[in-house]
């Protein structure tokens, strides 16, 4: 497609930093051009609802005009249970055109929303192991829930051309950076600031997907009720900032009750995907998000999961040009992971 030409964004709004990342594509490898981060005032996105899209716009405006990217074209997506469906399912084997005229009445059966309020995507996977049938992934997303995030790019003065889904980003940068280990379970898990989204992949593919509504907000709670210290406070504390008044061996013990709620809801996915596969063992977390940056939370989840854990590196196989802070790239690789991953998107991909 002519579009997929054009040099495209990718735009991750978080609810605690939006991201903006642009890469050269050339004869399949990749060169970093553009990133970017910006942080959001709290309360201004909600459980994945912009409640306050002016401020939103107002950034997301900031953070181009910074970053210095004239590309006009952007990926975004958008994640949570309550909007974003994700369906492995056997239909029988049809043309992707037949697929394509029938997948709103079969999809209907596994989707709990209105059809009438959902877009549908799909992508075949194969025969599957009935004979006659083929797997089939199904992703249907609320139509209210794209809008809203298209809006505001779009006030921002971009073009969206290509709405994902988080953990499908995260798949991307899979691909592009880690060599598939055959027949071994690799957890890629995003822990942002309000929300987890979790892609198991078995052998490079994607069996398992759920996102929950849990992040490193908890921790700042933890650390407001606790301390009795602003929200702003309780953000330092998180990053080993001193506070006054506040000693670092109780902010230890604080944080390491939290990570445990955090790693509870981690270990419940990591639970349903082992009841639908006969218990099979996962064997690899990547991680990325706000909270890998934290070596204690690292520490934590690897242990208390008893699964190796790595942090994502976005960059493995992208070209960085000496004009970039190498110290700085490391230290913010988990927060744009789900950017790049967008930023990897072509138009007319699947
Ligand atoms: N060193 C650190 N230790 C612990 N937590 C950290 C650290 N650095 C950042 N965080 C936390 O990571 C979170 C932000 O991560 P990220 O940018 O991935 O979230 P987001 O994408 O904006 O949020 P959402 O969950 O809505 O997608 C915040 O809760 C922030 O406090
Ligand atoms: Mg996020």
């Amino acid at each position: 497609m002519a579009l997929g030409k054009k040099d495209i964004i990718g735009l991750d709004i978080g609810s605690k930093h939006i991201k903006a990342v642009q890469l050269k594509a050339n004869k399949g490898s990749h060169r970093l051009e553009r990133l970017g981060i910006t942080t959001l005032q709290p309360e201004l996105i909600v459980d994945g609802s912009i409640l306050d899209s002016t401020h939103v716009v107002q950034a997301i405006k900031e953070l181009i005009a910074n970053t210095d990217i004239k590309a006009k074209n952007a990926t975004l997506s958008v994640s949570g249970h309550s909007s974003v469906i994700i369906k492995r399912v056997s239909l029988p084997q049809m043309t992707e055109d037949e697929l394509d005229e029938q997948i709103r009445f079969e999809a209907e059966q596994y989707i709990p929303f209105d059809i009438e309020d959902v877009s549908i995507d799909f992508q075949m996977l194969g025969p599957a192991e009935e004979e006659n049938m083929m797997d089939v992934l199904i992703v249907a997303v609320k139509k209210d829930k794209i809008n809203e995030y298209v809006s505001v790019v779009k006030e921002a003065g971009l073009t969206p051309v290509v709405v994902d889904v988080d953990a499908f980003a995260l798949e991307n940068i899979y691909e592009l950076n880690y060599a598939v280990k055959e027949g071994a379970n690799v957890a890629l898990v995003n822990i942002g600031a309000s929300m987890i989204n979790i892609n198991i992949l078995k052998g490079g593919i994607s069996v398992f997907t759920r996102d929950s509504s849990v992040g490193g907000n908890l921790l700042t709670e933890a650390l407001q009720r606790e301390f009795t210290v602003s929200y702003a406070n309780a953000e330092k504390l998180k990053q080993n900032e001193p506070v006054e008044g506040v000693s670092r061996e109780d902010v230890k013990q604080t944080l390491a009750r939290a990570y445990d709620d955090i790693i509870s809801e981690v270990s419940r996915s990591f639970d349903y995907f082992r009841d639908t596969t006969s218990y099979e063992n996962i064997d690899e977390i990547i991680l990325s998000g706000g909270v890998a940056s934290s070596s204690d939370f690292c520490n934590a989840l690897a242990e208390r999961a008893g699964i190796e854990v790595n942090v994502a590196d976005p960059f493995k196989n992208i070209e960085v040009p000496e004009s970039f802070d190498r110290e700085y790239l490391k230290k913010v690789s988990p927060i744009v992971t789900v950017a790049v991953g967008l930023a990897l998107r072509r138009v007319g991909d699947k």
